[in-house]
């Protein structure tokens, strides 16, 4: 049987990678976690790295800044869950909604009213509503240190500086000492994060309504979110029509990666690019807590399976990275869908299924990681051509996502999940032996229980 090894294609050698290009190419994961369109972060770091500039921040510090606006928020995805139970609204356009809202605690209650459990009970929709009038403070209070907390430790992990780590944790301060989740006023706040919230709120009413909208939020929003001076440079920076027309074109993620503090990132050793896919299995992983930790046991199952079928070391190491990033399309759907304790309707079905291409589409974006796209995208494929969304058959699918698929149901099936118990193993294989040639390559399933039983008699 021959199959297809997507790992001897050509691909960039790491020496060749940019941090600022494989990190701005990943931020747009982070961008359909939080409802934005596909290059908010790109545009984020264009207009916080011209701002910098223009208040004479260089060297290290704007390297730092840029990095932080890239990724500025790799938290999102730890707040997903808790947002849809708390508001019972669709997390991802909740988040986006919420982003264009003014400043104001009329406005921010009219959201909640409007948003709150539209599609629930009458009682349901109360409780819910009544729950965030009481606690209201408290719960935005724990969302925001739940998310920029989760962020700045992932930015630790991929071992980027404590000033973009702190720019990252203190995202939502305000100037006025308004904002969460430590009510950090001043100069209180860094630097980093202030510029990025300018960013932020710039890039999404820019994208909304146009310039005049952004600066007007930039206008009615200094002293209270804003330091004054960060608001008069981008009411300067602002004032150049170039400005908004550089960042409306298309072609804006090769301005920013070419902008100087992109030259700057740490180089790309394969021993980092695994940590930055760790990092970001991790933002996967945070997404539902009916998940948790899934992408990392389905890179240790497939790395057993992996060694048992005799893949070399760096075959493993890729491979590795694949069953690390094969979920990234989850980031896509909603907590309302994934979380779901009921029957799923056809078009929430459709939904479900729409993620293997969503981590193929965002994958093959990553230069880095384009050769493990076809992987990830063909991770709910069978044998027998039932599988989605491609419904390959047979020798279509190769070795490689043969063993993720394998890894992917063990795991499924045999993790503890908040709604049922772990499945004895003996069950588990049971299930599985009864799905090989249809679902599963039969060689990989017993790799897999070859390797778990060796693994049990070493710790014995
Ligand atoms: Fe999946
Ligand atoms: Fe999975």
């Amino acid at each position: 049987m021959s199959f297809t090894r997507f790992y001897q294609r050509d691909r960039p050698a790491p020496a060749d990678l940019r941090l600022a290009d494989l990190l701005g190419m990943l931020s747009r994961a982070l961008d359909i976690t939080e409802g934005q369109p596909e290059g908010h972060c790109i545009r984020c770091a264009y207009i916080g790295t011209r701002l910098g500039q223009n208040i004479g921040m260089n060297g290290t510090d704007l390297a730092d800044l840029y990095f932080t606006l890239l990724l500025k928020d790799l938290g999102c995805s730890s707040n997903a869950a808790r947002i849809c139970s708390l508001y019972l609204a669709d997390d991802i356009s909740f988040k986006r909604d919420f982003k264009t809202i003014d400043d104001s605690l009329g406005a921010a209650l009219r959201f909640v009213f409007a948003k709150t459990g539209l599609e629930s009970g009458l009682s349901e929709r109360f409780r819910a509503l009544v729950n965030i009038l009481q606690n209201g403070q408290k719960i935005s209070r724990d969302l925001i240190e739940t998310r920029c907390q989760r962020g700045a430790d992932i930015a630790g992990q991929m071992r980027f500086s404590m000033a973009v780590q702190d720019g990252i944790r203190a995202l939502d301060e305000h100037w006025n000492g308004g904002g969460k989740p430590d009510g950090l006023a001043g100069a209180a706040i860094p630097r980093n994060a202030n510029i990025a919230l300018l960013a932020q709120v710039v890039d999404v009413f820019h994208t909304e309504a146009g310039p005049d909208a952004a600066m007007a939020e930039v206008t009615a929003r200094a002293c209270k979110w804003f330091a004054p001076d960060l608001a008069q440079a981008m009411a300067e920076l602002g004032a150049e029509p170039a400005f908004w027309a550089t960042l409306s074109r298309p072609d804006i993620a090769d301005i920013v990666f070419a902008l100087p503090p992109a030259h700057q990132g740490a180089p790309v050793t394969e021993d980092y690019l695994d940590d930055i896919a760790q990092a970001f299995a991790a933002v996967i992983d945070a997404k539902s807590p009916f998940t948790a930790d899934h992408s990392s046991r389905v890179t240790l199952y497939t790395d057993i399976i992996a060694e048992e079928l005799g893949l070399k070391p760096d075959h493993r190491r890729w491979l590795r990275r694949a069953a690390l990033l094969h979920d990234l399309g989850k980031l896509a759907v909603s907590n309302q869908i994934l979380d779901k304790p009921g029957k799923l309707d056809p078009d929430e079905w459709a939904a479900i299924k729409s993620h293997s291409l969503h981590s193929e589409r965002l994958l093959a974006q990553v230069a880095a990681f384009a050769d493990i796209a076809p992987i990830a995208g063909a991770h709910h494929e069978r044998l027998d051509g039932k599988g989605y969304p491609y419904g390959l058959v047979g020798d279509q699918i190769c070795l490689e996502t043969r063993i993720v698929t394998t890894a992917d149901v063990f795991d499924a099936l045999s993790a503890e999940r908040p709604y049922r118990a772990a499945m004895p193993l003996a069950k588990v294989f049971e299930i599985m032996e009864g799905d090989i040639g249809t679902a599963f390559d039969g060689a990989c399933v017993v790799a897999l229980q070859r390797g778990l039983a060796r693994l049990n008699a070493r710790a014995a």
